[in-house]
């Protein structure tokens, strides 16, 4: 039987290492966690979008009592994007996230729902989207949402 292994490559540096225009959007998720409502997880996640001409937008989770009708603090922020400036193709996206008023110590990843979005807008404007993970310990850095979704199902997989 023919085995087949997927691998991921996950650079683990700390902010310092990380070019000026990085850092910055990692400050900018780390400032947009405080603008979370969270009322029922406590759990406060913030995203910031650099497109490509450098504009960056952010965002963070959006809770509901019912919910479901909520939403994650990636998505808040790349439809926010996608919809302010529909022709720009995202190229980083950093996420932070913060629970009783202290910055996780270990990146937190984007839940799946959240990378198969991100994944249609790496796929429409076909550009890889750079993946900044903080964590206040360290900072996890993964060069394309492809790579956090193997065997995904994106608009090729349409026939
Ligand atoms: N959340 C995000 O905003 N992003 C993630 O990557 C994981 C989870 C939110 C959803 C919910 O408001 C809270 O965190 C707890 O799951």
């Amino acid at each position: 039987m023919e085995e087949k292994i997927l691998s991921t490559r996950i650079q683990v540096c700390t902010p310092e290492e990380l070019d000026a225009r990085y850092r910055n959007l990692l400050d900018q998720a780390k400032e947009a966690a405080a603008s979370a409502y969270a009322p029922y997880s406590g759990f406060h996640v913030g995203t910031a979008v650099l497109l490509e001409n450098g504009e960056v937008f952010s965002g963070s989770n959006q809770e509901n009592s019912a919910y479901p009708s909520g939403l994650c603090a990636e998505r808040v922020a790349l439809f926010f994007a996608n919809a302010q400036r529909p022709q720009l193709a995202p190229e980083a996206i950093a996420i932070a996230a913060s629970a009783q008023g202290r910055f996780l110590e270990n990146p937190i990843t984007p839940c799946g729902a959240c990378r198969q979005a991100l994944l249609e807008s790496e796929m429409r404007f076909r550009k890889n989207i750079k993946v900044l993970l903080y964590g206040s310990d360290r900072v996890y850095v993964i060069e394309c949402i492809k790579d956090l979704l193997p065997l995904c199902f994106g608009k090729d997989s349409l026939v």
